[in-house]
């Protein structure tokens, strides 16, 4: 039986059907269980930063498992104080809280907006604004800033006190932050709404009236972190400092692990008001930390920064593309045909994996490690499937 036969017949049905069974990786190539290899354009959601089957985060995570790897958050261990110090620095922000994936980082973050909400304005102090397009995870807090009411439904009554305005939009900014808000919650770039990149203008806004009405801005790194945009974080290329940020995806290379950063605040979380038991355990803290190392040493966020470039050219030259949005290895194609789904498909059958992020858009968020002649197979892979369409 195959893999796919196989998963049909034990998983739960929360997934759409998945095309293909993967089985092994190196750089930016997988290769699925028939023996086909295919150029990754996805990275396992923006996720595989350093590539796939990288050696520095699974020899620091195999050296740390054997020495200690796991402890609870009962008691220190260094390599999550290493890695805080070290995100700190880079984010210039005071404070990490870890946990596990993105959605638990949201939820954190949102946990953090509420605390200090009631502690400077008291219970009536709890509005979460976030933007239509957002996606902040699937866990119910998170889920309640999410916008799309497919997504959120059949899962009524959500938490209260969220509300979702249109993204760049000015006036629907102001008329929404105002005494009663506690947190703003902004991708700088939305990833599964569809790679749209927030005005710098509209970020600045929703700053200083954070700071009019004393709510925490909140920027959702989980996809854009750690290089993807060609600076280690998207809010340095904005010039709009946040008061946190959440980070998962890329900060471990596939090790699960999530991140809060935020400035210093007094009326932030005391003891006992948050946790997670695998939070910043030593072992997925040494891997994080090999990866930050990795991106550093071999100056990922340049390569980033280029190949991203490159990429956008090449495909805004491509008959039938009608426009390249995002930044760095973070790009959504728009078509001028809007056939997404179907161009996805072409694109596999020749080797090379994208996902469609709307009916009309593909996504593009390879490893950051990729190089100039896999930027020109997937110009080219582009070109002949439109081509070939058209
Ligand atoms: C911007 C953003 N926030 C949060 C999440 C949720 O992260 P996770 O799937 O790790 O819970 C995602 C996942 O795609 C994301 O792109």
């Amino acid at each position: 039986m195959s893999i796919a036969d196989r998963g049909d017949a034990v998983m739960m049905t929360n997934y759409p059907p998945r095309p293909l069974a993967l089985v092994r990786g190196e750089g930016c190539w997988v290769w699925d269980d028939a023996g086909n290899r295919y150029l990754d354009l996805v990275a396992g959601i923006a996720v595989v930063t350093l590539g796939h089957g990288h050696p520095a985060p699974i020899a620091a995570l195999a050296e740390q498992a054997a020495v200690l790897g796991h402890v609870s958050n009962l008691y220190w261990s260094e390599p999550a104080v290493a890695l805080a110090e070290r995100l700190c620095a880079l984010s210039d922000l005071q404070r990490a809280f870890f946990c596990n994936s993105g959605a638990e980082a949201n939820e954190a973050a949102i946990k953090l907006a509420r605390r200090h909400g009631g502690t400077v304005g008291g219970p009536t102090k709890h509005g979460i604004v976030s933007l239509e397009g957002a996606f902040h995870g699937r866990t119910m807090g998170a889920l309640a800033a999410t916008w799309g009411e497919a997504k959120k439904a059949p899962f009524e009554p959500l938490p209260t006190g969220f509300r979702q305005i249109p993204r760049n939009d000015l006036a629907a900014l102001r008329d929404a932050i105002g005494p009663d808000t506690a947190g703003v919650l902004i991708e700088p770039i939305q990833g599964e709404g569809g790679v749209n990149v927030i005005d710098d203008a509209f970020l600045a806004e929703a700053r200083s009236l954070c700071d009019a009405h004393d709510a925490l801005l909140i920027f959702d790194e989980v996809q854009t972190g750690i290089g993807r945009t060609g600076a280690w974080f998207a809010f340095q290329r904005s010039g709009v400092r946040p008061d946190a940020i959440t980070l998962a995806k890329g900060l471990a290379c596939g090790l699960p692990i999530g991140a809060v950063l935020a400035r210093d605040l007094s009326s932030g979380f005391r003891p006992g008001d948050h946790g997670t038991t695998y939070g910043g355990s030593p072992a997925i803290a040494a891997g994080a930390l090999a990866t930050l190392k990795a991106v550093e040493d071999d100056d990922l966020i340049g390569n980033a920064q280029r190949m991203g470039e490159r990429l956008a050219s090449g495909l805004r030259a491509v008959p039938g593309v009608a426009a390249v949005r995002g930044a760095g290895l973070m790009l959504a194609v728009e078509l001028s045909a809007g056939n997404a789904a179907a161009v996805m498909v072409g694109l596999r059958a020749r080797g090379v994996l994208v996902n469609a992020v709307s009916d009309t858009a593909l996504r593009l968020i390879p490893p950051l490690v990729i190089d100039a002649d896999q930027v020109d197979l997937a110009i080219a892979a582009v070109h002949a499937v439109l081509q070939a369409d058209g």
